[in-house]
């Protein structure tokens, strides 16, 4: 039988600093501590005080996942750590902290692809192959997960990610960082029934996010306080209908090309209800079963990226040798499917 490994997993690439510790694929403690209080001033993240702010948290936050878990530093066989992709800034702090320890303790560090990272947050509850609809902050694809290890992007966005244009709507719509969240809340208030674009249909449309970002954001500046007021919970039922219209409607053309029976979110914007709802809703139509993570694995965290390890590196044991990742370099444009191996 395989000896149990102790595996401590990483996460600072973008506003959260996470840490996590688990014993094989299971989580003993993930910790998660949030720079949104220091953002939200400034309307979305600052790339020098999130670099900054790791460099604060990281020494407390490991600490505190380490005596949830019951764990020595000692102890630890393996050191997970998110190189790409986000800020560069960001994940210098969480690549030269875990290189740090890496070298200290002498033990090998796992270098983690972060939008593959996110995809991993569904092994807590579901296996693959399935679709993924990977739907964050900076990436919005669609992937075939074959395998634990094996990853074919199929389509991806060609401008704006879905995160990233609920956040610049809801800056423009002055409701604070990040957007999407609130344009959630708002939009259960409202009526979807303005229509952005007047002539194209969303069925049409290539997994595109920049041509709804400008007409929602025209729509927006044309209007005076008071019919901007009046009509704040019906914007943002509209865009975010349009915008989930979009991600649906190109997960469903991937699927009439291929057999698929299982479909899984991935990302921060896969904690909207309305998208999980709208999925549900067509995949029951076509006798596909969908599956999201939890809530807090939606979101940046570092339970996903212990997940990312154990499936990649030490379940079908392709370990790197202790030292060979210490000149580890941060990639802020790694894609989905590059990977150190
Ligand atoms: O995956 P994530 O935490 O970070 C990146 O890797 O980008 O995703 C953050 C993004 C933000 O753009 C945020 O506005 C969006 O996820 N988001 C949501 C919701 N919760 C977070 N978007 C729509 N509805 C939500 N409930
Ligand atoms: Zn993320």
């Amino acid at each position: 039988m395989n000896k149990s490994v102790k595996i401590l997993a990483i996460e600072t690439s973008c506003d959260d600093t996470a840490v996590a510790c688990f014993l094989d694929n299971i989580e003993i403690s993930s910790v998660v501590h949030s720079q949104l209080e220091e953002h939200n001033k400034f309307g979305g993240v600052v790339p020098e005080i999130a670099s900054r702010n790791h460099i604060m948290a990281l020494p407390t936050v490991l600490n505190k996942a380490l005596i949830e878990a019951r764990y020595l530093l000692q102890e630890i066989d393996y050191i997970a750590c998110t190189y790409g992709a986000g800020l560069q800034g960001a994940l210098l702090a969480g690549v030269s902290y875990s290189k740090a320890l890496s070298y200290a303790l002498n033990i090998p560090l796992l270098p983690i692809n972060h939008i593959q990272a996110h995809i991993a947050a569904n092994f807590v509850t579901t296996a693959p192959p399935f679709l993924c609809l990977v739907v964050s902050g900076g990436h919005t694809s669609l992937v075939w997960v074959e395998s634990y290890t094996k990853f074919e992007t199929l389509n991806s966005t060609t401008d704006d990610a879905m995160g990233e244009c609920f956040d610049k709507v809801a800056r423009v719509l002055e409701l604070g960082y990040p957007g999407g969240p609130i344009i959630e809340q708002y939009a259960q208030k409202g009526t979807p029934h303005i229509e952005f674009f007047k002539h194209a249909k969303t069925q049409n449309m290539g997994l595109s996010f920049s041509g709804l970002k400008t007409a929602t954001i025209n729509y927006i500046k044309k209007l005076d306080k008071e019919s901007l007021t009046a009509q704040m919970y019906d914007i943002c039922a509209s865009f975010s209908k349009t915008a989930i219209d979009i991600v649906v409607s190109n997960t469903f053309k991937e699927i009439s090309k291929r057999s698929v029976d299982k479909i899984v979110l991935a990302g921060g914007v896969s904690a909207n209800k309305q998208l999980q709802q709208e999925i549900t809703k067509q995949s029951r139509k076509n006798n596909i079963s969908v599956s999201v993570p939890p809530l807090k694995y939606c979101t940046d965290n570092a339970t996903m990226v212990a997940l990312c390890a154990y499936y990649q590196y030490i379940l079908p044991k392709r370990i790197p040798l202790p030292k060979q990742y210490l000149d580890l370099n941060v990639n802020s444009g790694l894609e989905l499917s590059q990977s150190l191996l």
